[in-house]
């Protein structure tokens, strides 16, 4: 089964909630929340008050990509205020391991990140905890990327592990996909889709349809 997961990241935060409603009706599953902190990454983007809106404004899948320093100080307050699924970078938190546990037994979904120049080696410790591993195809920070190809191999490689030991975890990819470059990715084995700005950048509800006619 393959998930679209419209990252509100390019949405127009002035009109955030007429957006939401869109995504609602257009048959994407998730909606993807990047949060960000000035540290992890040197972006930031939003907190718990846009995550409180949000929650109130749908009720698809709320997919919060933590791209923050020691996410573990926030995960109880983001899980409390309706995060669905919470996906932390391997890179920002030297207590994974309990992290991944407290997610779990908050009632959340865990998953676990890697950026592009991270390898796949540095989550399989770790995979057993996990319902999602997040493959960054940019650098984390910034939407409107161009796509990361030599991530592909990364998407290939965690498929071909996940298949033989660990198949109930999702393969998810961020950045830089697009229409041009989805049915390599999922041919590749990814098999959540964030996608910002080629969602949000135009007719939105046309931009999913054209999503999920190739993702089935
Ligand atoms: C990077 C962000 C972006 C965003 C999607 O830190 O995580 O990847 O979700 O960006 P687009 O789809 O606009 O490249
Ligand atoms: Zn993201």
């Amino acid at each position: 089964m393959n998930y679209l997961a419209p990252s509100i990241l390019a949405a127009d935060f002035c009109r955030l909630g007429e957006q939401l409603d869109v995504v609602n009706k257009s048959g994407a599953q998730y909606v993807h929340i990047d949060v960000m902190d000035g540290m992890f990454v040197p972006s930031i983007s939003f907190g718990m008050p846009v995550l409180e809106c949000v929650r109130k404004r749908t009720n698809l899948f709320l997919d919060v990509h933590m791209m923050v320093e020691k996410p573990e100080r926030y995960v109880e307050e983001f899980i409390r205020l309706g995060a669905d699924g919470v996906t932390i970078h391997v890179e920002a938190c030297d207590c994974i391991e309990q992290t991944l546990q407290k997610i779990r037994q908050l009632g959340a979904k865990p998953g676990l990140a890697i950026n592009p120049d991270t390898p796949i080696d540095a989550v399989l410790p770790y995979i057993y905890l996990v319902d999602m591993v997040l493959v960054m195809t940019v650098q984390p920070g910034f939407g409107g990327q161009k796509y990361i190809t030599k991530c592909l191999d990364k998407i290939s490689a965690l498929r071909e592990i996940v298949d033989s030991k660990y198949p109930d975890v999702k393969i998810e990819i961020d950045g830089g996909v697009r229409l041009e470059n989805l049915k390599q990715n999922l041919d590749a084995g990814a098999n959540v889709i964030v996608t910002g700005s080629a969602v949000f950048k135009g007719n939105i509800s046309e931009n999913i349809n054209r999503f999920l006619e190739i993702m089935g």
